[in-house]
């Protein structure tokens, strides 16, 4: 099992099946109606997604505009829990086919913010596609159009998560076990 910083991290989507299951993702993306396509990765979570994703993209012969907006939760298991604009995006959306890209749908608040936010600025259509669909941890009533695995209960780590600001550039998605 790969030792990370001294923690025991078991592999549970390798390199090579997020790559192939990228490329899957991409190929649905292409076939369905959206040409011109302005796509928004979800920070900091998504970005190493983001960025395989979009070169997949490429391959099929999309040309995407690529915009970032940084989102943070607050108030984590009170009332007031809530999701801010922590930097926005530059564009304006008005009338644009937005594709939004992060690495988890949980409970659904950060998207569910995210395709508000959109569609209360103009959006003509917002899709999302996700790596990973936590299902059984949904709060609010959203799905992902395109999601590349259905991920077990666990907290996960690496291909651009974190926990604590650590893993995010392991090239896999893993379980921190425990101590090596
Ligand atoms: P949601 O608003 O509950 O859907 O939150 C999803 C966000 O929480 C993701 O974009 C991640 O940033 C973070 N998150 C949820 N589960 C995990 C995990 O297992 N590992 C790392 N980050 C996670
Ligand atoms: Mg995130």
């Amino acid at each position: 099992m790969p030792v990370v910083r001294g923690k025991s991290i078991e592999p549970l989507f390798t390199a090579e099946q997020i790559a192939e299951r990228n490329r899957e993702m991409a190929e649905q993306i292409a076939a369905g109606p959206v040409k011109d396509l302005l796509v928004i990765a979800v920070l900091k979570g998504s970005f190493i997604f983001a960025a395989d994703l979009i070169r997949s993209l490429h391959h099929t012969g999309l040309a995407p505009e690529v915009e970032f907006i940084t989102l943070s939760s607050y108030g984590a298991g009170t009332e007031s829990m809530g999701v801010r604009i922590v930097k926005d995006i530059d564009s304006d959306v008005h009338g644009r086919d937005v594709l939004l890209i992060d690495d988890i749908l949980e409970s659904g608040r950060t998207l569910l913010f995210a395709k508000e936010l959109l569609y209360e600025r103009g959006a003509r259509n917002v899709t999302i596609a996700v790596l990973l669909d936590k299902s059984v941890k949904r709060k609010e009533k959203l799905e992902a159009d395109y999601v590349g695995f259905e991920c077990p209960d666990y907290f996960v780590v690496g291909y651009g998560m974190d926990v604590a600001y650590a893993f995010r550039e392991l090239p896999f998605v893993g379980v921190v076990t425990g101590d090596a």
